[in-house]
């Protein structure tokens, strides 16, 4: 899935804020024409019964819309509510008034367009999974179906904020996080090969989150955004991007002992938007990167979040054989101890996304 509007390319993005634009200056202008009373559109009206009433009605709903299209949040909501007033404005046009009904179809298709380009901030269709519920002595390592999923949680404040993520699907949307962001870095290699692993597989569907792409500034909100709504634009786009994920794998890079720091300034831009959600990770350096990978799960802990038990480690003579700076050699030379690792972490991954994923839906 790559139709996320959060994890689009900069292309797309400004696309869409063209589009926003301009389907919002139009409704403003529309709604202004209609309730300032212009002579042609008063005019038009009193062709009907009660007819300025409703000229009214319909241009404060576009007023309304064309606000609400603006701001990113509402936008997907602004769109169809305008979408809903344009079809009604075609039939009326075409079957009462008899005008000029061209300007609603391109409209509509603009804002069609608008909505499509933007579905994943409706979120994805709720589909039931099967569930086992009597099957307590199963765990991730030795069931391959979503067992004894974890009963709703006292803290009422989670079920209420998950009704909106609505993250439902029998195959998990997993995002692969470079944790790393220094322009020689060396992540992108051990994060391609684990692409490679996770996209070969057909219990989920995996896609690559760079944090280059998420230029982030350090954190500087009022609070963490389970109590205060973040306002850096940044920010909100990137709890966007992570709500619409039921699992991560991180590429970890070990710095100091610990994860990067624009990981860790990641993991902090958002709260909400990680809990009940399940990890594994690629980790790397001297010492497999494996100080920093514990680090990650004591992290995951306070952003509630499940860390699978094994993940893939690269360390030593291996991480030296492919290390730039090293022999820089490709990873597949020393992918043979690499792949029962893989397969495990994967594995984990999947079986906690899906139980994760069932729970969740049960205690939205
Ligand atoms: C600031 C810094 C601190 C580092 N600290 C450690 C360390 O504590 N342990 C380790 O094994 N490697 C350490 N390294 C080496 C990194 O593991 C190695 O440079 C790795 O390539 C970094 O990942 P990246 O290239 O994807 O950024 C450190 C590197 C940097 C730049």
């Amino acid at each position: 899935m790559t139709d996320a509007l959060a994890n689009s390319s900069r292309p797309k993005r400004i696309a869409i804020w063209v589009l926003r634009i301009l389907l919002g200056g139009a409704f403003l202008f529309f709604s202004m024409m209609k309730l300032s009373g212009q002579p042609k559109m008063v005019a038009e009206f009193d062709t009907v019964g009660f007819g300025q009433w409703f000229r009214y009605f319909t241009g404060s709903l576009e007023l309304m819309g064309g606000i609400a299209i603006l701001i990113p949040r509402m936008s997907i909501f602004g769109a169809m509510v305008l979408l809903l007033v344009d079809l009604g404005a075609l039939i009326a046009q075409v079957t009462i008034l008899h005008v000029d009904w061209v300007h609603c179809v391109v409209i509509g298709v603009l804002l069609s367009l608008a909505i499509y380009l933007q579905r994943s901030a409706i979120g994805r269709p709720a589909t039931p999974l099967p569930m086992k519920m009597n099957d307590p002595g199963k765990g991730p390592s030795d069931a391959k179906t979503p067992a004894e999923a974890p009963g709703p949680h006292p803290h009422t404040d989670f079920q209420q904020r998950n009704k909106s993520e609505n993250s439902m699907t029998t195959r998990p949307r997993i995002a692969l996080i470079i944790g790393s962001t220094r322009p020689t870095r060396f992540a992108d290699k051990p994060a391609q090969w684990m692409l490679k692993q996770a996209q070969a597989r057909d219990d989920m569907d995996v896609e690559v989150v760079d944090l280059r792409d998420h230029p982030l500034p350090f954190f500087a909100e009022m609070a963490s955004n389970l109590h205060v709504p973040s306002k850096d634009p940044e920010a909100i786009r990137w709890q966007e991007t992570i709500a619409g994920f039921d699992g991560f794998i991180f590429v970890v890079a070990e710095y100091n002992h610990s994860v990067t720091g624009a990981l860790k300034n990641a993991l902090d831009q958002a709260y909400k938007e990680w809990n009940r959600k399940p990890f594994t990770a690629i980790a790397y350096g001297g010492a497999s990167g494996a100080r920093a990978l514990e680090h990650l799960r004591g992290i995951g802990i306070e952003l509630q979040m499940v860390s699978t038990r094994s993940a893939v480690h690269i360390g030593g003579s291996d991480f030296m054989a492919v290390f730039p700076m090293g022999g820089n050699k490709p990873i597949e030379e020393i992918e043979k101890g690499l792949l029962p690792a893989a397969k495990a972490a994967l594995d984990d991954l999947s079986w906690w996304a899906q139980a994760t994923m069932t729970a969740r839906a049960a205690t939205a």
